[in-house]
């Protein structure tokens, strides 16, 4: 099984954003195939999961009809890997509702950190006022998947991060699964040191073999560049990466 000869990778690995939650946005549909992902998941080692379906005005998910589908996929589940909810909620009118309102589901063990994301194309109108009242509610913004929004650029990214905006990677997006633009962002924003997370937002059964093969792949061999850009708790980076510097080849491109 190939799952096999990868698996040393992601063991312990904390997956932090997911679409697994069945039936509840554009990710997984049906209970039977989540719990095959976890399966497959467990085979690789995989410690912890994070399920952070989408909230957003186009799939107006309700905190209380994801914990009773969270549950459920409790209830249903009954293999070693710890489940958790949070969400990944689109900086949108309903997001501010819901923040004001303090309905809100959110990651870490500690409750304190907000998955956000924006379009891919363009930011909302008043990014920094809406990242500024996360802060002021008590919460750390973790922007999703920053490497594949369009319109930010290196000092976008420096500005963000020295407003203490945390990040979280894809981990596909190093192998380039969105394509040479994200990847090579995301490469950058990993030198940089800029993330704090990493995660799969896998949506479907179907992208397992791709993030947990060719992305630790990837990740491997841009890590044996330089070691310290991950926390290990996080990536596993201390068994991902290689005590051996090369000189470094991912940074040829200026995006
Ligand atoms: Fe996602």
């Amino acid at each position: 099984m190939f799952f096999h000869k990868i698996s040393s990778l992601l063991t312990n690995f904390t997956d932090h954003h997911s679409h697994i939650l069945p039936g509840v946005d554009d990710g997984v549909k049906k209970m039977e195939v989540s719990l095959k992902v976890l399966e497959q998941y467990a085979q690789l080692g995989i410690a912890e999961v994070w399920c952070t379906p989408h909230i957003m005005e186009d799939i107006p998910n309700t905190t209380a009809n994801l914990q009773a589908r969270f549950a459920e996929l409790c209830e249903a589940y009954q293999g070693p890997i710890k489940l958790h909810l949070a969400a990944e909620y689109m900086m949108d009118a309903l997001f501010e509702e819901r923040l004001e309102q303090g309905d809100l589901l959110t990651l870490g063990e500690e409750h304190n950190q907000l998955l956000v994301e924006t379009s891919y194309f363009t930011p909302p109108m008043d990014m920094d006022a809406i990242l500024s009242r996360i802060k002021q509610k008590g919460y750390y913004p973790m922007l999703a998947h920053p490497e594949r929004y369009v319109y930010m650029g290196k000092e976008r990214y420096t500005a963000l991060k020295n407003k203490d905006i945390r990040f979280q990677l894809n981990l596909s997006s190093v192998a380039g699964a969105y394509g040479s633009e994200a990847r090579d962002k995301a490469r950058w924003l990993l030198k940089q040191n800029y993330y704090n997370i990493a995660g799969s937002d896998l949506h479907s059964i179907r992208n397992i073999e791709y993030w947990s093969t060719r992305a630790p792949r990837a990740l491997k061999q841009l890590l044996q560049t330089d070691t310290k850009h991950l926390d290990a708790t996080t990536l596993r980076v201390s068994e991902i990466a290689q005590p051996v510097r090369k000189k470094s080849v991912f940074l040829q491109s200026d995006f």
